[in-house]
């Protein structure tokens, strides 16, 4: 088999990897790659996260095209009927981004603004990822950033109501499928200094969104400013959720920027560690986020219970940094997460069969056994 992943590596690299390689690689290797977001089965775990990376149509096209799991759109800045937004402060334009190097990895600077756009394009975007979702091409998932109200006022349900409503018919039969988005740029803001306020916004925020329309709701968990105890606590308050993206990105203060690699996804394996969601009831379904680069690292993040992962920045890297040299830039990303012969999904779930953590189970090694394993352990 390992012979047999060098040959299917080299291979694709020049020519594009087929759409629906899962099925490839379940009958090469006897390896189901089945992964579950917001409740819904996917091919595979991988899938972009929230950002520049699913701003139009054109990016959703192409991303269909390459097979890749789901996609969640850009944040939008939530509005009431008359257009006021709250939270107008993070609807302005991303000043251009810069790839770069950080702690031993990559990351791209975010100063973690939202969708720039007027709302209706955002509608006539949520339009198209509905029909894509229909027809199986691509799971497309809206995200949106509420008003956050301060402790002791009342949530501004005029804007939750609009945007919420407006979304759900945008998009559709059966269910709306959305992402809240806490973006860690609030941990640099003084709202978010205040351990009370933050664990209220994860209680109350899910209520209030569900109060508007039937909807499958994931909350993307902030990094927060304090300890791992903290962090923790979190997620028990989120469990409202349907599902938790975990954990969006550090925020560096002094900078004024959110940012990935290495620092990110150390905090947030380290926290994920110490989660039980076997054992504490009501943890929802976990999506894993930050600093992967890698299907190791994806492996990760499945061993402490994530049964699909969101990534951005190995999407946006330069184009030599793939070994592909044909198809698009999701084609050469998923090659190599999935195909590498030394980091990727396939050489690490075979080698956590020769380890032991990983049986056959009707003659396959399952990805979601991984999570479901972690969760028995705990
Ligand atoms: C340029 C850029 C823009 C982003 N925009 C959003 C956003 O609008 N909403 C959101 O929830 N997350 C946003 N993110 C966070 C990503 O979705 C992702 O969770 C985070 O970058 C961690 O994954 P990574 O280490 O693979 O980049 C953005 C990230 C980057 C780099």
């Amino acid at each position: 088999m390992r012979a047999q992943l060098a040959t299917d590596f080299e291979r694709f690299k020049q020519r594009a990897l087929p759409r629906d390689f899962p099925s490839d690689v379940r009958e090469a290797y006897g390896i189901d790659l089945t992964g579950r977001y917001l409740g819904t089965t996917i091919p595979h775990p991988i899938g972009k996260g929230s950002g520049q990376l699913s701003l139009n149509q054109g990016q959703l096209e192409v991303d269909a095209e390459a097979g890749l799991a789901f996609a969640v759109l850009k944040t939008v800045i939530a509005q009431d009927a008359g257009g006021a937004q709250s939270m107008a402060a993070w609807a302005i334009h991303e000043a251009k981004m810069k790839v770069e190097r950080r702690g031993g990895g990559w990351t791209v600077t975010w100063k973690g603004r939202g969708w720039d756009r007027s709302f209706e394009e955002y509608l006539a975007l949520a339009r198209v990822g509905g029909d894509l979702t229909r027809d199986g091409h691509l799971l497309v998932v809206p995200s949106v950033k509420y008003h956050l109200p301060r402790l002791g006022e009342p949530f501004k349900d005029s804007e939750y109501a609009f945007t919420t409503r407006a979304l759900a018919t945008a998009w559709g039969e059966p269910l709306l499928l959305l992402e809240k988005d806490f973006s860690p740029t609030l941990a640099g803001d003084a709202l978010a200094g205040e351990q009370e306020q933050i664990l209220r916004w994860l209680r109350e925020v899910p209520v209030h969104i569900r109060a508007q329309a039937a909807v499958r709701l994931a909350v993307k968990v902030m990094n927060a400013r304090f300890d791992d105890d903290f962090q923790l606590e979190m997620v028990r308050a989120a469990a409202g959720a349907d599902a938790l993206v975990v954990f969006n990105r550090l925020f560096d203060a002094a900078q004024g920027v959110a940012y990935g690699g290495p620092e990110l996804s150390e905090r947030n394996l380290r926290v994920l560690g110490q989660l039980t969601p076997g054992a504490t009831p009501g943890i929802p379904e976990l999506s894993g986020t930050g600093g992967i680069s890698s299907g190791r690292m994806i492996l990760e993040y499945a061993r402490r219970g994530c049964e699909s992962v969101q990534l951005h920045t190995y999407f946006q890297l330069p184009l030599d940094e793939y070994a592909a040299t044909d198809g698009s830039r999701t084609q050469r990303a998923l090659h190599q997460l999935v195909f590498d012969p030394v980091d990727g999904l396939i050489a690490g779930m075979l080698e956590l069969e020769t380890q032991g953590v990983l049986e056959r189970r009707g003659g396959e090694l399952h990805f979601l056994d991984l999570a479901a394993n972690a969760h028995h352990a705990r």
